[in-house]
């Protein structure tokens, strides 16, 4: 059974901390990693955490400690990695419309890089040559994923090197020598179906027969987990053994071993996580009943940006009569985290539970309203830490000229 935190915990949690608040379950965390090294561990693999679902240093550190890797998208991802204590040869910078100068800050770091562009992939080998070997991102024209929003391998999608300009990395390769040593691809968050994880596979393992140095496919992320009561997430065992059967088989007939890179992040830690945030009003109109909470799209934003669905409770009031509410936030916008929802009778001051909030929760908050970010806690076998304060007035202030 996947370890979950109980709402006594969570309750706790808010007594001591006050809402909102973000908790992660540092035991589901690992479990989720033991679960997917399992799936995979016929092949040579390399969990690459992707921190932007979730950059506290303290849950990076339960990725080093667990000997994961982990994805980058900026420099400061990288920095956080490093000060996590990350070795270079763990970190993956995985930038998009970012300038030259990016790559050669983090080749001056000597973290592997992964290029989505021809005229920078052509800048980078005429810079170094042979002397530091790539991987690129191949955009491999599937459309796949949650919502479009989210979907990032369709041939509309800005990310990677479309696959139809194969030949022109071969003739950068020729032409300045930079040695390509992986080919990525990443469709899509929220994807559950094994056939797309197989059609990208496929497509990258025929690809990388024309790269005579290759020998690591990275398959990114985008691993469903369920959002919605009775939603099932991506079988990842069912994965694990249709992708590991055609990886070995590739292997044979071209005699030859393949490093195989993820790159998960939701899968790592979207269910650890849970936002807590206490009712503060309720108002009955002529046509609905709201719920009003102290927080808003700047503390979680998915159900706004993609129409996400989140589960949420009242934990305070389990038992209560079910009613039907539009749960909606503070900030002086449509902030509505839930339409027509069901949930035990809420009374001012009860505690709302989000499900399922680890992954872009606290990683997309802002503070928009001239509203503070909520504090994040980590419940372990310690008890219930905290890893950020609330932030203040004084941290709104700070670096205006005054
Ligand atoms: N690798 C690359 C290159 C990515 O662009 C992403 C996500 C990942 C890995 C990790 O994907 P995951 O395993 O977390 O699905 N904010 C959105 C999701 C956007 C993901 C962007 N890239 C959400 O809250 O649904």
């Amino acid at each position: 059974m996947a370890p979950t935190i109980s709402n006594e915990i969570l309750l706790a949690a808010t007594k001591e901390f006050a809402t909102p608040l973000y908790v992660y379950d540092e035991e589901r965390i690992r479990y989720q990693y033991a679960t997917l090294s399992r799936a995979f561990n016929k092949l040579d693999v390399n969990i690459f955490y992707a921190c932007k679902a979730l950059s506290n240093i303290n849950v990076l550190r339960i990725f080093q400690q667990l000997g994961a890797g982990i994805d980058c998208v900026s420099l400061n991802e990288v920095q956080f990695a490093l000060r996590a204590g990350f070795d270079p040869a763990k970190i993956i910078f995985t930038p998009n419309s970012v300038s030259i100068e990016d790559y050669v800050e983090a080749r001056s770091l000597q973290v592997n890089i992964n290029i989505d562009n021809l005229h920078i992939l052509k800048q980078f080998g005429e810079l170094y040559g042979n002397t530091y070997p790539v991987v690129v991102r191949i955009n491999p024209h599937i459309l796949a994923g949650g919502n479009i929003k989210i979907s990032t391998g369709h041939i509309d999608s800005k990310f990677g090197i479309s696959i139809d300009q194969a030949e022109q990395i071969l003739d950068i390769v020729t032409e300045t020598g930079v040695v390509v040593k992986g080919l990525h691809l990443h469709t899509g968050s929220e994807i559950k179906e094994v056939e797309v994880f197989l059609n990208g596979l496929n497509l990258i393992l025929e690809l990388s027969k024309k790269f005579k140095d290759l020998d690591i496919i990275d398959l990114g992320g985008g691993f469903k987990v369920p959002y919605k009561p009775n939603e099932t997430g991506v079988n990842i065992q069912e994965l694990g053994t249709t992708l590991s059967e055609k990886i070995t088989a590739f292997e044979a007939s071209q005699h030859k071993k393949i490093q195989v890179w993820f790159e998960p992040g939701k899968y790592l830690v979207s269910e650890a996580g849970y936002f807590l945030t206490k009712a503060t009003i309720l108002k009955e109109n002529p046509t609905r009943s709201f719920v009003g909470v102290d927080s808003g799209f700047n503390h979680l934003i998915r159900p706004m940006f993609y129409d996400a669905y989140h589960i949420i409770q009242n934990i305070s009031n389990p038992n209560g009569a079910l009613k039907t509410y539009n749960v909606v936030g503070n900030i002086c916008e449509t902030d509505t985290f839930a339409w027509d929802r069901e949930l035990n009778e809420v009374r001012p001051g009860d505690i709302l539970c989000f499900k399922n909030a680890g992954a872009y929760g606290f990683e997309m908050s802002s503070r928009f309203n001239s509203r503070v970010r909520p504090a994040e806690v980590l419940v372990n076998k310690n008890g219930i830490q905290l890893i950020r304060r609330r932030e203040t007035l004084e941290d709104l202030l700070e670096g205006q000229v005054l």
